[in-house]
């Protein structure tokens, strides 16, 4: 367990308060070598990838290139992948899930839009959906240094595309998984995007008293989300006790089974949203605060609108709220009280940016969550799996991501690439 005055440290170092601004990712799209679309010859055999005599490497990736719905614009495109060169890496995907953002890049509403290019061979410029995701290292360029067949990777930044079955990438946009042991492929390609937004959100905007470890509190709305799960078993690691917000669920007792998970997984209390904006909310907030004796120093808030308004109510003077979403399309409305006399700040947090500027901070951030993962103390997010074998049709993949766009999903929608590799 890190101290507090490490976090407390580290907080200083790294605090970023800069309210959010639409800010453009320089993605790059990577070096995968443009190929014309595949031969016949290159046909898989019994769903196994096919490595044609002249070190092509067959591969399938979801692209798009014009914004909409995700079963409108996605298409499935084949291309081949030369043997790589220099520093170049050929990978291939081992999991990549479907994050709320990705969806929203497809749609075109998302501040960062992968440039379309024609490096894949697409009939028209193009970008690979997908944001993050595990890879398998499969060749190497003769100049590649600290990479080896069978490492897994991940991608150093966002915006280059992971939902396809192999990609060939340069080195350097890589970061190798140092310990595979005691991992899977979901928790390494989840690691990146949810587990480092909920770490930096709690180190970087609250100055926690490591003196009062067990008596700070932070509240989240979206609590079961992939970032709320991490931010609750984060707070159990740090000490700080946490409140969270779900909406309810369809009968009171899936209401009540969600609560008890999240309550395993390390949540102080949780509460429905109902709960929240109706009754005595401001009773149950100062019952559990022990009088307001245990402060509430940090908001957490994927939601907006309604939701985020009384979320900010139930901080200390002097706290943080951080927007990190907005999944209710709602704006956020705040009283002017809550600025004027308790001096609260409210921030905007996007790991896109964050991790571009602060590269090798993001890369101690997803080593420390793998540590806690591969000691057990952080649990996976529960998954909607959906196999992704060699001959899967791109509309049916699409139409899967689609899926995603509902609310009260039981799981994150994450593809495993199944198509093997020789
Ligand atoms: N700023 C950043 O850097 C950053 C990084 C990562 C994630 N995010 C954002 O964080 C949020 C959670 O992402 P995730 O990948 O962790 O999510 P996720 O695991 O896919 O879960 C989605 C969450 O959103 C909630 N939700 C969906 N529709 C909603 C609505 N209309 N009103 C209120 N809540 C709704 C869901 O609640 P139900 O189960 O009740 O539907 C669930 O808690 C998203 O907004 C995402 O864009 C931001």
């Amino acid at each position: 367990m890190l101290s507090r005055s490490v976090l407390q440290a580290a907080a200083q170092a790294s605090r970023h308060p800069g309210a959010a601004r639409a800010a453009t990712l320089a993605a790059t799209a990577g070096n995968v070598q443009a190929q014309a679309p595949c031969a016949s010859s290159t046909l898989p055999v019994q769903g196994r990838r096919y490595i044609s005599m002249y070190g092509y490497t067959q591969a399938k990736a979801l692209v798009y290139s014009k914004y909409g719905e995700p079963k409108d614009v996605l298409s499935l495109h084949k291309h081949s992948i030369s043997a790589p060169h220099g520093s170049q890496v050929n990978l291939r995907l081992l999991t990549a899930p479907m994050n709320p953002a990705d969806v929203n890049q497809i749609q075109g509403v998302y501040p960062s839009k992968p440039p379309f290019q024609t490096t894949l061979g697409t009939s028209e410029p193009a970008a690979v959906a997908g944001n993050e995701g595990a890879f398998e290292v499969i060749s190497t360029g003769s100049n590649v240094k600290n990479l080896a067949k069978g490492d897994w990777v991940i991608m150093k930044r966002t915006g280059l595309g992971t939902w396809r079955t192999h990609a060939q990438l340069d080195e350097s946009q890589l970061i190798r998984i140092e310990n595979k042991d005691g991992l899977s492929p979901l928790q390494v390609g989840t690691v990146s995007v949810n587990p480092v937004t909920a770490y930096r959100m709690i180190r970087d905007y609250c100055d926690w008293d490591w003196m009062r470890a067990g008596e700070e509190w932070l509240i989240q709305n979206g609590a079961n989300s992939g970032v709320g799960r991490a931010a609750i078993q984060l707070g159990r690691e740090w000490g700080i006790k946490t409140l969270n917000v779900i909406r309810e669920r369809k009968t009171p007792e899936e209401t009540e089974a969600l609560k008890q998970e999240l309550k395993e997984l390390g949540a102080t209390a949780v509460v429905t949203e109902e709960e929240m904006l109706t009754g005595n909310f401001r009773d149950i907030v100062h019952e559990i605060t022990r009088q307001g004796r245990e402060p509430i120093r940090l908001a957490l808030n994927c939601v907006g609108g309604k939701n985020a308004t009384a979320l900010a109510k139930t901080l200390a003077p002097d706290s943080h709220m951080v927007t990190y979403g907005a999944m209710s399309k709602q704006p956020v409305a705040l009283p002017s009280g809550l600025l004027i006399f308790k001096n609260l700040s409210f921030d905007g947090f996007w790991v896109s940016r964050w991790g571009d500027k602060n590269p090798e901070l993001k890369e101690n951030t997803i080593r420390d969550v793998l540590q806690l993962t591969r000691s057990g103390r952080f649990k996976d997010i529960p998954v909607d799996k959906v196999e992704w074998k060699w001959d899967a049709e791109g509309p049916q993949l699409a139409e899967r991501v689609q899926g995603t766009l509902g609310g009260y999903r039981s799981g994150k929608g994450v593809f495993t690439f199944t198509g093997g590799d020789e």
